[in-house]
């Protein structure tokens, strides 16, 4: 039976913190002994066209990924590609949640833009499916619509529900909902009010949504499901399964809070996770969840833990524009609006060696180098290595240094033949979007640049490149020769940056 997602195409993409690389790291440094990633088995429930399961895939050819989903247009769309890029650890298939059966245990299981969006009898048969799929020291992450700041979202929902009356054209359907938002765009006071600044924020998601499609399954889908986060701790606990922490850690950080209060969450932490969790959502007003839940008997530890860092790998995700070692002053280091003081020689040294390296994942032993190197030091001791820990762990739940259980391969320079990820060579000969070897998504909307990946197949020059592009650049935009050879190289070095050359 043809389904909704089969008459409206959903745009998946890949989730770069829905790799098992990124969950495993999490888990691993809120006490979980999450299992190792290169021979992991994955599942993803409700995958769509496994677009995201087949970039893990690509990297990952040790694993082993499954991927099922209702609409079985958007898993012969998957399977087409998969066979297109010669795939052999990836299996998609056309299943439903209330009766696909698991042949073995899976390391890692992704549940993403389900749990709210099924009746209830399907969303029981989900928790139970994860259950009994997850692997004893497997992860599952879930991801939701959430009280409190769901209410303010629900307003808008029903206000365009209202709006599009009887209408059962998805068109018809979505154009009534972006009339309505704007709409109330236009009623709203033009100052900012404090009162309703999550709805006026909710207004302008809807109208600025980058796919209407999403529109359609997301907000206007007949069911939305959404919990306070306790529902959901105890629908996990009913099915034998635990709370971990949420996929972002810095989500779960109390940077704004005052001191007070953020004390008193602290302590709770320590106390009762999950009833920490709870209050933090009232506190911050939160909307949306992606939970990580293991099997019992875990008691979730509210902390991380520094000790994990050293089997992680590290990579710098913030600047700093003094570099100062050796004075007692701290150090800044910064991304948008998040800051932290960094004090004490090493970890000054170590963030530095870390923004410097950028995207590069280094070890934990290799950053105790890099860092010893950069102070003119034979080594770090080991007391000191704890103490950094304990640091980079800070800067960690701040959002400022990422940690990941899994290090992809590809070139970061550029050579004389360069080759582009097979994938994403054929995923920009049907669309515009094309994912790296670092799982990032990437979006082509220039002709030559699109061109220019699928040219990289390992049997061109530089010079060769130049001529085959020349043609498909207008004319009245031709910079010369040597001018385009320059910025082509300057455009391979981008390609090298984000993980799209294969080494
Ligand atoms: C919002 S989409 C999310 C797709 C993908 N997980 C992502 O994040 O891009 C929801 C998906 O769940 C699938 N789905 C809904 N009910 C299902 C069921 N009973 N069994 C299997 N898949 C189902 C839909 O077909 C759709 O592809």
């Amino acid at each position: 039976m043809a389904t909704s997602y089969d008459a409206v195409e959903y745009p998946t993409l890949p989730r770069i913190l829905g790799h098992p690389g990124h969950i495993a790291a999490v888990a691993r440094m809120f006490g979980v002994a999450a299992p190792p990633v290169e021979r992991c088995r994955v599942l993803e429930i409700g995958c769509g066209d496994g677009v995201h399961l087949t970039s893990c895939a690509v990297t990952m050819p040790d694993a082993v990924f499954v991927g099922f989903d209702l609409a079985a247009d958007a898993i012969a769309r998957g399977r087409q590609l998969v066979e297109r890029v010669g795939l052999k650890n990836i299996h998609l298939e056309v299943g439903d949640i209330t009766t696909w059966q698991p042949d073995a245990p899976f390391d890692y299981i992704l549940v993403h833009g389900i749990y709210s969006w099924i009746p209830d009898f399907v969303r029981e048969a989900l928790m139970t499916l994860v259950a009994k799929s997850l692997a004893p020291t497997g992860v599952a992450c879930i991801s939701y619509n959430c009280y409190p700041a769901g209410y303010t979202r629900q307003m808008l929902w029903e206000m365009m529900k209202y709006h599009i009356g009887e209408r059962t054209n998805p068109d018809e359907m979505i154009e009534k909902a972006l009339e309505l938002a704007r709409f109330i765009q236009f009623c709203r006071p033009k100052e900012p009010d404090v009162e309703m600044e999550l709805f006026d924020n909710d207004v302008d998601i809807v109208i600025n949504k980058q796919f209407r499609n999403v529109l359609f399954h997301d907000e206007l889908s007949p069911t939305n499901h959404q919990v306070h986060f306790h529902e959901f701790a105890d629908d996990a606990r009913r099915h034998g399964l635990r709370f971990v922490s949420e996929l972002e850690p810095h989500v779960m950080a109390n940077a704004d809070m005052p001191k007070e209060i953020d004390e008193l969450l602290r302590t709770l932490s320590r106390v009762n996770p999950e009833r920490r969790e709870q209050y933090f959502d009232f506190a911050c007003l939160r909307r949306f969840r992606q939970t990580l839940i293991t099997r019992e008997p875990h008691e979730p530890r509210g902390v991380p833990d520094p000790a994990a860092i050293r089997g992680l790998y590290l990579t710098g995700n913030c600047g700093t524009d003094a570099i100062d070692f050796h004075s007692d002053k701290p150090m800044t280091f910064a991304a948008g609006t998040t800051a932290i003081d960094v004090i004490g020689p090493i970890a000054k040294a170590a963030m530095v060696v870390l923004v410097e390296t950028r995207p590069r994942r280094l070890s934990f032993p290799e950053l105790l180098a890099a860092t010893a190197k950069k102070l003119g030091r034979d080594a770090i001791t080991d007391k000191e290595a704890d103490e950094l820990a304990t640091d980079l762990a800070i800067a960690w739940t701040s959002g400022l240094v990422l940690l990941k259980a899994f290090v992809p391969r590809y070139a970061t320079e550029i050579s004389e033949r360069p080759v582009a990820s097979p994938f994403a060579r054929e995923q920009l000969r049907r669309e515009p979007n094309a994912t790296s070897l670092l799982h990032l998504a990437l979006r082509f909307d220039d002709a030559p640049g699109r061109k220019l990946v699928q040219l990289l197949d390992g049997t061109r020059t530089l010079d060769d490149l130049v001529r085959e592009l020349k043609p498909i650049v207008p004319a009245d935009k031709w910079p010369g020769e040597a001018e385009f050879r320059k910025g082509l190289v300057a455009n391979l070095r981008m390609l090298a940056l984000s993980g799209l050359l294969v080494a």
